[in-house]
Formats: structure tokens, sequence, C-alpha cells
């Protein structure tokens, strides 16, 4: 049995917290894409645990893999895990050795090229993590990456980096005419990064991803695919250009840990949806909150409220009303077998509350997103009111189930399964794992 978490909307609607609540009855928890620009916070017991690489699932003792798909940077992986650690869990992370490598060279120019952009006025700056996952992705398409398992073979490592390295400092000096530091310092990477390899193959941590999974399928094991980021910032299926360089969408979970797409197909793929929306970074919000005074104090307190600040960078998010029309196109390209909606707490007791239930494009209505972005940035939300629901008991709402939600809570989830077409198998009503309205186990 696999289910797959898969965010619906820009990142940040809650999956660490999903994935901690349903991982309980998981074996395996791997992640399939992206690296440490993911940002999960996960709240166990009250403590909170923010992680950025490291799968949420490791946090309940469970088996977390980095799949293929992802990249990796050895020194975060190293940081976090010795902050674990040190608060006294023992998380056990495997690597898949085809995994790409996130170079020091490859923060170095995410850092430049953003720059660059910013500078150029072309409108493309991006507005990254600046962690350097879209140049790692670009040297695995350029096949010049070095993976996990080159780390294993100093040898290896060393023809890899003797071939990449002067292309990156020519790119720094002569096409940027900026100064190459210690990021291009070949002996130095090399000494390093081969030292991480020693660690990862004492700790026993590379793992042939699809090999490993296979196995403990076949040996009954239940694995849950935990995607980062969300539908949005798919490079495929997002508002390219203002996108991250994976595939956080559903598909990704079969290419990015070498488990074929009839086995993810067979088992639940839960889209997790943030109550509204929120954004880091550039591109179109046609829902956004920032048209005059008011909607900006309505952003302001469901920032605040909501903790709306980014977890890898702090940065503030930017706020609109749900759009639903972004949600019909995740649930399309996701194909959902369920929804799990978050924050519903934080809507409580507002003064007016809308969704955007379509786009106005060129004087015609549409239910779904336009494929550029460009165009996106031309629709104009129609709006639809709902009756805004009151504060209450959060806590004995999560004891009592469904039933006990305020009735308009229960009408504005009941009109996103219609829309949307897929059952609400859980409610965030609070960050803790307990806070969480749960109606259907996937797993069952
Ligand atoms: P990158 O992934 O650092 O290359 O950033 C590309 C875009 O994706 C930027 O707009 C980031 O703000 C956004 N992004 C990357 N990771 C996350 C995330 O975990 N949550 C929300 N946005 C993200």
């Amino acid at each position: 049995m696999t289910v797959t978490i898969v965010g619906s909307q820009l990142g940040d609607e809650g999956k660490g917290a999903l994935v901690d609540l349903w991982g309980g009855d998981a074996d395996v928890v791997v992640r399939y894409q992206g690296g440490d620009n993911a940002g999960h916070t996960v709240v166990e017991g009250g403590e909170e645990y923010a992680l950025s690489l490291v799968p949420s699932g490791a946090v309940r003792g469970k088996v977390g893999v980095l799949g293929n798909g992802c990249v990796v940077n050895p020194r975060t992986l190293f940081e976090e895990l010795g902050t674990l650690r040190e608060r006294g869990l023992d998380p056990d992370v495997r690597v898949a050795r085809r995994a790409h490598v996130i170079m020091p060279y490859h923060r170095r120019l995410d850092g430049i090229e953003e720059e660059a952009k910013a500078d150029s006025d072309s409108g493309v700056e991006v507005g990254t993590t600046g962690r350097g996952i879209g140049p790692t992705y670009e040297d695995k398409a350029g096949r010049r990456g070095v993976r996990v398992g080159d780390l294993l073979d100093p040898d290896v490592l060393r023809d890899r980096l003797e071939y990449a390295v002067p292309q990156k400092r020519a790119l720094i000096e002569d096409v940027y005419g900026l100064e190459a530091g210690e990021e291009c310092d070949v002996d130095a990477l090399h000494e390093e990064y081969a030292e991480f390899g020693r660690r990862l193959r004492e700790e026993g941590m590379t793992v042939n991803c699809s090999a490993f999974l296979h196995e403990r399928r076949a040996a009954g094991d239940n694995v849950m695919f935990e995607g980062a980021q969300g539908t949005l910032i798919d490079v495929d299926h997002g508002s390219y250009p203002y996108v991250t360089s994976s595939n956080p969408t559903a598909g990704g979970a079969a290419t990015g840990t070498g488990v074929g797409p009839t086995v993810t197909g067979r088992g639940e793929v839960v889209g997790v949806v943030k109550a509204y929306l929120s954004r880091v970074g550039e591109g179109p919000m046609p829902t956004e909150l920032d048209g005059d005074e008011r909607e900006e104090a309505l952003a302001s307190d469901i920032r605040e409220k909501g903790g709306e600040f980014g977890t890898v960078t702090g940065r503030p998010r930017r706020i609109g009303w749900l759009d639903v029309p972004m949600l019909r196109h995740a649930a399309r390209v996701n194909g959902y077998t369920g929804l799990a909606v978050n924050h519903l707490d934080v809507l409580a007791g507002l003064e007016e509350l809308r969704v955007g239930h379509a786009y106005e494009l060129d004087g015609e209505e549409r239910l779904s997103l336009p494929a550029t972005t460009e165009r996106w940035a031309e629709c104009e939300p129609v709006l639809r009111e709902f009756e805004p629901w009151p504060e209450v008991d959060w806590g004995a709402v999560a004891d009592d189930g469904y039933d006990a939600l305020p009735a308009a809570a229960r009408d504005y989830l009941e009109y996103l399964e219609e829309q949307v077409d897929a059952p609400v198998h859980a409610i965030g009503v609070g960050p803790d794992r307990e806070q969480t309205v749960v109606r259907t186990n996937p797993w069952a």
C-alpha cells in the first residue's frame, strides 16, 4: 500500500503535519523531489521541529528516504541529523545513490543568477530560496552533475569535479564578471565531499532507492511518498518561470524513487490544501489580498495568525483567498483520491470570507488555469462569498469529529469537495498533530 502526499497550491500547505499524522501507519517515508528548500514544520508533543531536508516521517521513528529525484546538500543533511540527535531522536535516513548533490558552486550560482535577473528588468526573477536547487537540477539535466554515489568513490568524485568546476569558474568570472571563491577550489571540495562520502558509507546511509523500496514493499511495508513544495511551483505544471526546478506533482513520486506509476497509482494520492492561499516569491496570484488598506489588514491578520513566514527564509508570505481554479488544475494533474484541508482555524472570526470560484479572462469565465503565466496574470478572480465561522474550541472539535465543526465551516469544505471532486479526508484546525479532524484513514 502506498500513500502520496502532494501540495495543491504554492507550497507551505502544511504537508509535514499530515505526513506526520498518517506516517504513523507507514514504515517508510520517502521524499521524491526537491532538496533543502522545503521547510517542513512538524510539531510533536509540543516540540517543534523545523526540517528542510530530512523527511518529516523521521521525527516519528520511520525510515526516511531521500529518493533519486531529490537534490541533496550533505552539509544540510548532517547538520539536521546532528540537531535531531541532540534533541534525543535517532533518525534512520537513507539517501539514493542516484540523487544529485548540491555543491557550494550551485548555491553561489543560484544567488548570482537571481541578482542578474533582478538587474536585467526582465521580470523573470524567481525569488528562490538560494539553496542552489535550480543550478543542481540544471547540471543533472546537462549530464555534468555529481551524484551521491560519486561521493563514495574518491576517484570518480575527482573526475566529476575536474570537469565541472572549471566551467563554473568560467561562468562566474567570464560571464558574470565576478570573482570565484572557495566554491571553485577543486582540492578543497574534493576533501570535504569525499569525507561526506566516507560518513555516508560508514553510517550505511546510501541505497539503490528503487531496489530498496521494492524490497521493503515485498516485505509488506507501507510506503508514504512525501511531496515537498506544491503543484503550482512544479517545473512542468506550475507558473513557469516562477517555479522550483523539480516535479512536486504526483507523477514525481514514481520517477523520483524508481517505484512504478502502476504502484503509486493504485495507492491513495492526497492533495493538501491550505484553507486560503499563501505564496513565497514572485508570480501571479489572482486572489491576492493587496487591493486596498482593508485587504492588506485582512492579509496581515491571516499572516500573523497562520504564522505565514517562510520556514527556510523567514520571508513574510503573500496572502490571498482560496483559489479554486488552481485546485481544479491540481486535482486533474495529480489525480487526487482525497484532500486534506489545513489551517481552517486561521479563518475563524473573520468579518468576511470569500473564495476565488472562477477567473474572468477576455470577458469569459474560466474554471481552470491558462497554460501560460502571462495569461494567468491577466485573470481576474470571480469571488464567491461564504459565511464566516466563529472561533471555537478547536481542540474539542478535533476530539469530537467532523460534525462538531461549525456549520459554516462544513459548508466551505463541502463546496470544496464538490468543486474538486474528491472527498476531504482530514481537516487541520491547529498546528499540533492532535488538532486534526480525521474522517478517513488513507491506509485503511
Ligand atoms: P527554489 O526551489 O529555491 O529554486 O525556489 C523557486 C521558487 O519556489 C521560489 O518562488 C521559492 O520561494 C519557491 N519555493 C521553493 N521551496 C518552497 C517551499 O517549500 N514552499 C514554498 N515555496 C517554495
